[in-house]
């Protein structure tokens, strides 16, 4: 940024060469602090002083490292259709309604498509706060988003998303696109975000047509119909699981508490041989950080005022009619104002962007509820403090050859979490440990005009959080684990599939230290902060293997007065590697951030190196 070097308020030696926490911890001792500062928390960083040379007209762009799209890889390159269906300022919008627009599909570019996608382009100049946003199509979530913090110089952000899985939804007409982004702006808040959304609609040649599940019969050729059901073509129908007052506060549920459950009631359709539900989630408020938040004893018995408690353990679960059918510990993703907001400047965190859905195959359990009536469908959080915003979609496939298919849920295998706690503590410095592990095993038939298929659904996770405290609470660890295991088998009367089998794992390491010190004024704080956390899955469709390999590590320090960053330093490196599946054998992109600068950027389709995880 232009005259940052006259300005800078960043003293010149850098904290995060600081070696030795020991060194660190004994020099804490020293220091009384308030425990405000002592856990994570959401912060401004610092506004960049007004330039005394003209301002630079390029904005800086911000990024969050994601895989190339399909879209992309499309040989030969096809030009797709574009349709411009949000150019939008989001000002002043707390607690108004969504911004709602009329959604129809491209005249010049009817289906079928092989790819759509979804493109979110924003700009922001002045201070603001991170942002959650929602977009929603027919009240069906298709992306859940979170802005970047501004500068006074401006920035600017692209968001791309392949969306091709709600075809039946971006088909219809006469549809209201709605988007959500509620931000305060004033004297002190003065980033407004302007926004625009745009679909690239591809009809590739080179693609296969989507599958129409009218053309059942006559594929009477067994080993084709089960290609046809491994490479899934997109939902014959999507079902929102969302508010519906959503016109006038956005679809997503607001859960404020662990009964807090919100339901809504949906009538199978008759046909349905497979549904799919996916889940929307994000964290805020009092539980943003819910992966750090001690124990409710350490803060009583510390009489601390924090209400960002009840433990670091969290499960989104999801039930029909009352029994739990799938539940999810969520990627822990860190918004552009946490912990410490150099850290995602220019690189956001990852998911920060486009934050992660979750699916659960719900076939096994279709025998329940392929009767015509009405059948509820919850979704809730675990342990969950104020607040949530969580909604989901249930997809679902018809069976074009009948108007009925049979069904029968035959196992249902699903107890609750195994959790426990060991908690060690006096006074302000301890260690909390808590493990959680669930076994899930689902198993049903559906026999529809494609055959009699049994699909047997099995998730493990396991989850491991330890959080410890040390010099007088003044320095916090958390360091948490989770590892899940997601198994869909779909088999024939023959007991053969030999494609219709997909394996996930997951693993999400975090691990976080802080300290805290006191600032160089009498109401300012420091904090030094390293974060280092990754999101690796493979991904096992029968035809091959995917690893995508994405870690980011953060280090660096800020002086905080309330909730504003006053200077800080910060580095932030990151590296994506995916391998195999469609990304055509590799790609890696690398990136190194230094206080704000983007001195490395590098993309490769060249893999050098064995993988490692
Ligand atoms: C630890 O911190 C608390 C609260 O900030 C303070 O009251 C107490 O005196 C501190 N203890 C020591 C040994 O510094
Ligand atoms: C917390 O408050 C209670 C009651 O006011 C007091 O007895 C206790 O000593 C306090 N504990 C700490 C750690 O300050
Ligand atoms: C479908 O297949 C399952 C498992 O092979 C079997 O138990 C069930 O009876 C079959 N259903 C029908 C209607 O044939
Ligand atoms: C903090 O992050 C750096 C990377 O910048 C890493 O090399 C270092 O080991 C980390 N320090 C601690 C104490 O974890
Ligand atoms: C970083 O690299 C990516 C991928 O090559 C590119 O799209 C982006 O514009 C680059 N960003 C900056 C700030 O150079």
């Amino acid at each position: 940024m232009p005259g940052e070097d006259l300005y800078s308020l960043k003293p010149h030696t850098s904290c995060h060469k600081m070696q030795s926490f020991l060194f660190l911890a004994l020099l804490l001792l020293l220091f009384q602090l308030t425990e405000s500062s002592t856990s994570p928390d959401r912060f401004l960083k610092p506004s960049s002083p007004p330039s005394i040379f003209k301002p630079s007209r390029k904005l800086q762009e911000y990024i969050e490292l994601a895989n190339p799209l399909s879209s992309d890889k499309l040989n030969p390159p096809s030009r797709p259709c574009t349709l411009h269906v949000i150019k939008h300022s989001f000002g002043n919008t707390m607690g108004k309604p969504p911004f709602t627009t009329a959604y129809n599909p491209p005249v010049n570019c009817p289906s079928p498509w092989s790819h759509v996608v979804l493109e979110l382009r924003a700009t922001s100049r002045g201070d603001q706060y991170d942002r959650i946003s929602g977009l929603w199509l027919g009240g069906a979530e298709i992306l859940r988003t979170s802005t970047a913090e501004p500068t006074r110089e401006g920035i600017f952000w692209k968001v791309r998303k392949d969306v091709t899985k709600y075809d039946s939804l971006l088909q219809k007409k006469n549809l209201r696109l709605t988007m959500m982004l509620e931000n305060i702006v004033n004297d002190v808040y003065t980033g407004v975000y302007r926004v625009d959304v745009f679909f690239f609609f591809y009809r590739a040649e080179a693609v296969r047509a989507p599958f129409r599940t009218g053309e059942i019969r006559v594929l009477k050729d067994e080993g084709r119909l089960e290609t046809e059901m491994a490479n899934e073509s997109p939902a014959d129908l999507i079902v929102p699981i969302s508010s519906s007052d959503g016109y006038k506060k956005g679809f997503w549920f607001v859960i404020n508490s662990e009964s807090d459950v919100h339901f809504k009631e949906v009538r199978f359709p008759l046909n349905t041989r497979k549904a799919v539900l996916e889940l929307y989630v994000s964290f805020h408020g009092n539980d943003e950080f819910w992966y750090s938040n001690p124990p409710n004893s350490y803060i009583r018995v510390n009489n601390l005022t924090t209400e960002r408690g009840n433990g670091a353990y969290r499960e989104v679960f999801v039930t029909l009619d009352g029994r739990v059918v799938g539940s999810e510990i969520p990627f822990p993703v860190v918004f552009t104002g946490g912990i410490n907001p150099l850290f995602w400047n220019p690189v956001v965190a990852i998911g920060a962007f486009d934050l992660p859905s979750y699916d659960f195959d719900l076939s096994p359990v279709l025998g329940l509820v392929l009767d015509g009536k009405p059948h509820t469908i919850g979704v809730g959080v675990s342990d969950g403090i104020s607040f949530w915003l969580v909604d989901a979609n249930l997809h679902i496939w018809l069976d074009g050859g009948s108007s009925k298919v049979i069904a029968k849920s035959t196992v249902y295998d699903n107890p609750a979490s195994s959790i426990t706690r060991e908690e060690e503590f006096q006074m302000l410095d301890g260690e909390f440990h808590i493990k959680a592990k669930r076994e899930t095993l689902l198993v049903g038939w559906v026999k529809w005009s494609g055959g009699n298929y049994t699909t047997a659904v099995s998730q493990e996770f396991k989850f491991h959080n330890i959080m410890s405290f040390e010099g007088n609470g003044t320095v916090k660890t958390v360091n948490q684990r989770v590892k899940v295991k997601k198994e869909v088998k779909v088999t024939n009367e023959l007991g053969s599939c030999p494609v219709c089998h997909v394996k996930i794992k997951r693993r999400y390491p975090m691990k976080m230290i802080s300290a805290t010190l006191p600032g160089s004024k009498p109401d300012t704080y420091l904090a030094i902060t390293n974060v280092s956390h990754a999101f690796w899955e493979r991904h096992d469709d029968g035809g091959g293997e995917t690893n995508v390999y994405n870690k980011q590590v953060s280090d660096g320090w800020m002086e905080v007065k309330d909730h504003d960053v006053l200077s800080g330093g910060s580095v932030t490196n990151q590296k994506l590697d995916c391998r195999g599946g469609e990304f055509g054998g590799c790609f890696i992109w690398k990136v190194s951030a230094v206080d704000g600068k983007l001195v490395k950027n590098d993309t490769s389709s060249v893999c050098t190196s064995l993988y490692v995880n």
